[in-house]
């Protein structure tokens, strides 16, 4: 077991041990990953978000009365991405650590205000396309998330069919602009209608929505998706993809004070000092908000339009190159994420042949029990424009050895692999906590398995297998 070093060491030693953990990391600044990273091909704008962020990295946001700077900041980055919402004078909001943040204070609200006026377990509704986040904040929170499934040739949920389910248990109804794993905008304003029909808290999860504003004023067709739909109570809104700052930068939006009043935490009867959160966290560094406002306007409207429409580009190379491979893509995504399908190949050994390649691609493994198909998910950058082509044809070359391999047996793969096993976790290849290479297996079994079981095993493996203390 690693032990708690009793030497120092130089901050020389230090970086090589970095460097050396670092070796088999991807690098997320080479335009090769699609997914995780939102790369604009500007180191001047990673340099200028570095610097900001280490100028204030020291400076907490615990109390907002300890630096007016950062209450300032604050303020302005909220104010701006209400703007670009569409927001009005009287919408408010705060700055987060993440998209689950965002979202899990928007869930506390709604949950809070459905219990000043009822009792009994509260409903959240949720698209299937919603993301887990919604799912672990209503875990955390004490509500009962009720699915209502995509339509299966769009992938966006039918507001008739929410409607069908909300009852006077329904404290959150939930639409996705753009939803994360096609990358299509939900009905928001059929959403919208219902919740002001029924006088309900619709949230739209805009995490990834960023780049939807510049895609309209480049000519894209983009449905309405935020304050400008009447109903719409609140929004969650990222920074850390499309706006292209550091990591642990997300803005929660409320159209009023009134509905925030119910995600605001006070605690002032202990003997220290009074506790005033607006968000989940309390000590985080100031070093993610500043370099956010810094990047907001550095790059100002013009900025991102520019940065969108390399991303636009990109995107209609991948619409018209993808199905001259063979692939399909899923939906009409508006927005800058994708996803297509194929029925003749292996999408995950396509994946690990990508791999290869130095691409890294992400297999949406889908649920055979859920109808759910599998697919590759792409997440466009401004950076990918000038590596689409070299892209489509590695893809292409990748689909064609793919096809050339002897056809993967799938039920061959798992003939030998018991389900109530104790070695389970071993034949599916994850040994010593490390996770094979190859991930085609387990991308299959959670295809196939019931989701249920998928996330019993899941559980089993972080907790047993892989969070260990480190032996090296
Ligand atoms: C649509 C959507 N909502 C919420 C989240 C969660 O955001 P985070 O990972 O920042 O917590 C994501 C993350 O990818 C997302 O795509």
């Amino acid at each position: 077991m690693k032990k708690f070093p009793r030497k120092s060491s130089s901050a020389e030693e230090v970086f090589e041990k970095l460097r050396d953990c670092a070796s088999r990391d991807l690098n997320p600044h080479t335009g090769r990953m699609w997914g995780h990273y939102y790369a604009t091909g500007k180191p001047d704008l990673t340099d200028l978000a570095r610097k900001a962020l280490l100028e204030f990295m020291d400076k907490t946001m615990l109390d907002f009365t300890t630096y007016p700077s950062i209450l300032k900041m604050e303020n302005d980055v909220v104010a701006m991405i209400a703007d670009l919402m569409n927001g009005d004078d009287s919408v408010v909001g705060n700055f987060t650590y993440g998209g689950t943040e965002s979202i899990m204070l928007a869930v506390k609200a709604a949950r809070d205000l459905f219990r000043k006026k009822k009792n009994g377990i509260p409903e959240i509704v949720l698209p299937s396309t919603a993301h887990p986040a919604f799912y672990k904040s209503a875990e955390f929170l004490g509500l009962k998330p009720v699915r209502v499934e995509v339509e299966p040739e769009t992938f966006k949920v039918s507001a008739e069919k929410v409607n069908e389910v909300v009852s006077d248990r329904t404290a959150m109804i939930v639409g996705s602009a753009p939803n994360y794993p096609f990358g299509v905008v939900d009905d928001i304003k059929g959403l919208g209608d219902l919740a002001v029909d029924h006088k309900l808290w619709l949230h739209v999860d805009a995490c990834m929505s960023f780049v939807l504003p510049f895609f309209r004023k480049l000519g894209e067709n983009i449905p309405d998706f935020d304050f400008s739909v009447e109903g719409v109570s609140s929004m969650s809104v990222d920074l850390h993809k499309y706006g292209y700052t550091p990591r642990g930068a997300s803005v929660i939006l409320h159209r009023n004070a009134e509905l925030r009043d119910n995600h605001v935490f006070v605690m002032a009867s202990w003997p220290g000092y009074p506790l005033v959160n607006t968000a989940v966290l309390s000590t985080r560094s100031a070093g993610t908000l500043t370099a956010s406002w810094a990047i907001l306007h550095h790059l100002g409207q013009e900025g991102y339009l520019e940065l969108s429409e390399k991303i636009l580009k990109a995107k209609k190379k991948l619409l018209k190159g993808l199905p001259k491979i063979g692939f399909k893509v899923l939906g009409n995504p508006e927005s800058s994420l994708l996803a297509f399908t194929s029925a003749e190949l292996n999408l995950f050994i396509l994946a690990k042949e990508m791999g290869r390649k130095g691409w890294y691609i992400q297999a949406q493994p889908g649920s055979k029990p859920l109808g759910y198909p599998k697919s590759i998910h792409l997440s466009i950058s401004p950076y990918h424009y000038e590596v689409v082509d070299k892209f489509l044809d590695d893809l292409k070359d990748g689909a064609e050895a793919v096809k050339a391999m002897p056809k993967a047996d799938v039920m061959e793969m798992l003939r030998d692999i018991d389900l109530s096993s104790k070695d389970l976790i071993e034949s599916i290849g994850i040994k010593d906590g490390e996770l094979p290479e190859d991930m085609t297996l387990i991308n299959e079994l959670i295809h196939l398995m019931p989701p249920e079981l998928v996330e019993d095993i899941f559980r089993k493996v972080v907790n047993e297998e892989i969070f260990r203390v480190s032996r090296g």
